[in-house]
Order: structure tokens, then sequence, then C-alpha cells
């Protein structure tokens, strides 16, 4: 039995998985968002632990004696987030999240001062990352600064308070901005660029590896009598492409959630920096990823539902199942700046092209397509970092509107999968990375595929109707850039 622990943005979600991989059980504990400050994102890392325990309790109370047989948990997170911790383990300050825009300053600043670093790490210096946030917490908060002795992700937090250990995994470390990418290990030199050295970082070990155990009066807690240990487990993308068994070069999906990433699984460390492409590692060896990410997806959606005054199903029902045209207007969702393919924070949304006809369906499909826009960026970048995408599954919420499947097939020019389970997300994969951590079974054997539910496959006419849309899209960045931020 497997116990794999999601630590999102909006909730921590624990399943309990069996040997023959399936989903016995999930608790999920929701999960608070402080935003201080504009364009600030925080969360209390307490906050984590306490939903952490409040799941694994819940899933006891359900199935006590499964729970009680778990051999392996691992955790997958949200990314980039930073716990800054003293010499005592103690929490210094709120976790800063990857949807933090404060460090646009600071990213600049680490970027001369270490020109090597898209070279490196294989990225932009982006504000969502976790260097440039210890930047700026060393220019505003400097007596904090000088206390932290280490700098956890998320999970690895989380992971601390399961274990007592401080260890870290690849495919998280990777969007730090500390790590040397294809090396497989922290960079000094980027550690240095932000007055740091590798003391302030993890123990650093691949996702399907053992990390330590789990400590024994949690183990009481639950009941669990099999010594269980935690794995590296993985940020929450490469999570769920092992769940989704993206695990071979090509292999590509696209998740339609708060954010978008459109993902795809390489064998070598191939970064393309300037067109924002994330150049992370795979969460199993000698394995990496490209990532399009996109910060305002599903988002974007709930959004406009909140704006319109309805519920995001009701406003989808009336579109039918695909579309028949490109809509009249345009749609930039940059509602909380951009990451790929522009890198900034300071960018907004917009509708372009109302008249006196514009309907609220001809605005819910307007947003669908700057979405799918968005996504057709992304691909175009990792096209040009030499990445070949033939066919992509779909997954995260929006992969539930048959119709936004659909434009993002035409737009993108790809037959896209949807797929059973596909909001099962990141719990499931980092309960496979647990399971491969204690029995070394291999990475092939146990990331199999979902069943595809069905191919949406783009028909030409719209295909190249929305072709048409995109090199208009396009030019609406650079027109609007100094309008709209
Ligand atoms: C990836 C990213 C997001 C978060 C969301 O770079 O920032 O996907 O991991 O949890």
């Amino acid at each position: 039995m497997y116990l794999g622990i999601d630590l999102g943005t909006s909730a921590i979600k624990a399943v309990l998985v069996d040997e023959d991989q399936r989903v016995l059980a999930s608790a999920e504990t929701p999960l608070g968002i402080s935003r201080p400050q504009p364009g600030f994102s925080e969360q209390s890392p307490e906050e984590w632990w306490q939903a952490t325990l409040a799941s694994i309790d819940a899933l006891k109370a359900e199935r006590p004696a499964e729970l009680s047989a778990v051999r392996g948990i691992a955790l997958s997170g949200q990314m980039h987030g930073a716990v800054l911790l003293d010499r005592d383990g103690a929490v210094l300050r709120p976790a800063i999240l990857w949807n933090d825009g404060r460090s646009g300053a600071e990213c600049r600043e680490m970027e001369e001062a270490w020109p090597d670093l898209p070279a490196v790490t294989g990225n932009r210096a982006m504000p969502g990352f976790t260097a440039p946030k210890l930047l700026w917490v060393r220019k505003h908060e400097p007596e904090i600064f000088a206390r932290t002795t280490k700098v956890l992700l998320p999970k690895a937090y989380v992971g601390y308070r399961l274990t007592g250990e401080m260890v870290e995994e690849m495919s998280d470390a990777a969007g730090t901005l500390w790590l040397d990418t294809g090396a497989r290990d922290w960079s000094d030199a980027a550690l240095a660029a932000t007055f740091m050295d590798r003391s302030h970082m993890p123990r650093l070990i691949e996702g399907n590896a053992a990390a330590a155990a789990l400590k024994p009066e949690l183990a009481a807690r639950w009941g669990m009598t099999r010594s269980p240990i935690l794995a590296g487990g993985a940020g929450d993308n490469a999570a769920g492409a092992i769940g989704l068994g993206a695990i071979r070069d090509g292999a590509a999906f696209v998740s339609l959630g708060t954010s978008g990433v459109l993902w795809a699984t390489t064998a070598r460390f191939a970064p393309n920096p300037a067109s924002g492409v994330h150049a992370f590692c795979h969460a199993i060896p000698a394995t990496w990823h490209q990532m399009g990410v996109i910060l305002s997806a599903a988002s974007a959606f709930g959004w406009w539902s909140k704006v319109a005054g309805e519920a995001p199903g009701d406003l989808e029902a009336r579109l039918g199942p695909a579309p028949a045209a490109p809509a009249p207007v345009l749609f930039l969702p940059y509602l909380s700046g951009e990451r790929t393919p522009h890198n900034d924070p300071a960018a907004r949304g917009a509708f372009i092209g109302l008249d006196h006809d514009t309907s609220r369906e001809t605005l819910t499909q307007a947003v669908m397509e700057g979405v799918a826009f968005a996504f057709r960026d992304c691909l175009e970048a990792l096209r040009a970092a030499g990445t070949r995408i033939e066919t992509a599954d779909i997954i995260g919420g929006g992969s539930r509107s048959r119709f936004w499947t659909a434009v993002t097939a035409n737009v993108l020019g790809l037959p896209i999968h949807r797929v059973a389970d596909g909001e099962r997300g990141g719990a499931f994969g980092a309960a496979r990375l647990a399971r491969m951590a204690v029995t070394g079974e291999a990475p092939e054997a146990i990331c199999t595929p979902p069943q595809r539910l069905e191919t949406i496959a783009p028909d030409a006419a719209l295909s190249s109707a929305y072709a048409e849309r995109y090199a208009r899209y396009r030019a609406l960045y650079p027109a609007l850039k100094g309008v709209t931020s």
C-alpha cells in the first residue's frame, strides 16, 4: 500500500493506492492563500502541515487496515515556493509562492550578476522561481535573511515534518534556479549569486529514491506497522507526468489547471531560455523535461465566470460540444503576468474587438481561445528548442470541458486525448514514486498510461481559421506592452 500526498495551492490531497495501482481512498483539506500586497502570494507552512495531518487522519478514519499497511509515502508539491528556516528548523516568515510576482527587479539583478544563469540552470530568471525571492528577502527583510540557514521547497518542508530530515529531489530542485540542471547537482555559482552556499540547501536525491524513514510517532498515530519510508517525490507537474506515464522522449501533455502547462519529456537537458521555456529535471534518473507555463489557464475562466455572474459549467454548456468558427473577439489571458514566452510579471489581460453584438457566449469562447493561443505560444517555444510533439494528453479541471479541449486541439493542430482519471493528478504520481522507492521496480514497469477516453483530432478548416486568429493574437502583446502595464 502506498500513500501519495499532493501539496497543492488550494488544497492538500492524499490518496491511498494499492499494489494493483487502484486508488482506494482519497481525502482533501483546503488551504488558504494570503495576498498581503498586490502581486504577493503567501501561505503558512504550519497550515500545510496541519492540513497534511488532517488528510491522513481522514484516510485512517475511512480505511484503517489499508493505511496501516502503507510501506511508502511520497509528496507531489506546488513548485518554486521559498520556506525559510532558522538553525533550529523553525519557519522564519510565510512561504513566498510560485505565483508571487514581487521579485522582478531581483531577477534582472541575478541575470546581470551571473550571465551564465540561463546556460547552467536552463532557464531565465523569473519571479515565480525560488532564488530571486531570496534576493528580495535579503533586500527588504535583511534580519530574516541573516537568520536563514536552510531554504526548502514546500513539499520538502512537509517531508521534513514527516521524517525530521531535509531532502529534496531533482524535478523540484530544478525550479529553484540553484540547480545545475544538466549535471543534476546544486550550482555553487548560482548559490553565490544569491549570497548563499550549499549549506543552505537540503540533500539531493532522485524522485524515485528513498529519502528517509517516517517518524515513529507518526507511524504510530496512523497505525503503520511496516516501517514506511518517504521517497523523493516530485514537483506537481513531474508527478502528473509520472501518473500519466509520460516518461519517454517526446511524451507530451497539456495541463489545464489553475495555471497551464504544456509538458514534453526529453531524454536530454534541452533548454531554450530565450523563449521562456522551463527546462527542468524529471523525477526519474537521466530524464529531463521542458515546460511552457502560462500563469492563468482555468483561473482565467474562473475569473470570467465571476465577472459574468454565472457558474463555469453553465457558461460552457451554452457553447455546445465544439466550436464552429473562432470567436470574433480576442482575449489575452495575462491576468497575473506571464511566464512563457514573455517572462513579464507586469503583463495584463485584455478583450480586443468588442462591438454592439458581442454576447456573453462570444466572450466565454474568447476566454477559452485566449488560453489555447497562450498554449500555442508554448508549443512554438518548445518546437524552437528542438522538441517534436505529435500528440498530447489533456489533464486538469479545464479538461472536463469538451468544447475547450476541441478548441485546444484545433489551435495547437494536434490530436488531444482526454484520459480516464484526468484529474487524478500529482498525488497518484507521487504514490507511484513511493512504490518505486520501496520495491526498486523500473519506471517503465510502473508508469503505464491511463486509458484514453476520447481523442479529439484537429479539423483542417477550423485549424487554418485558428492559425489566422493566432497571428493576430501574437501581434497583441507587443502592441499593448506599456499600455496595459
Ligand atoms: C510550474 C509552476 C506551477 C506550480 C503550480 O513552473 O509554477 O505549475 O507548480 O503548482
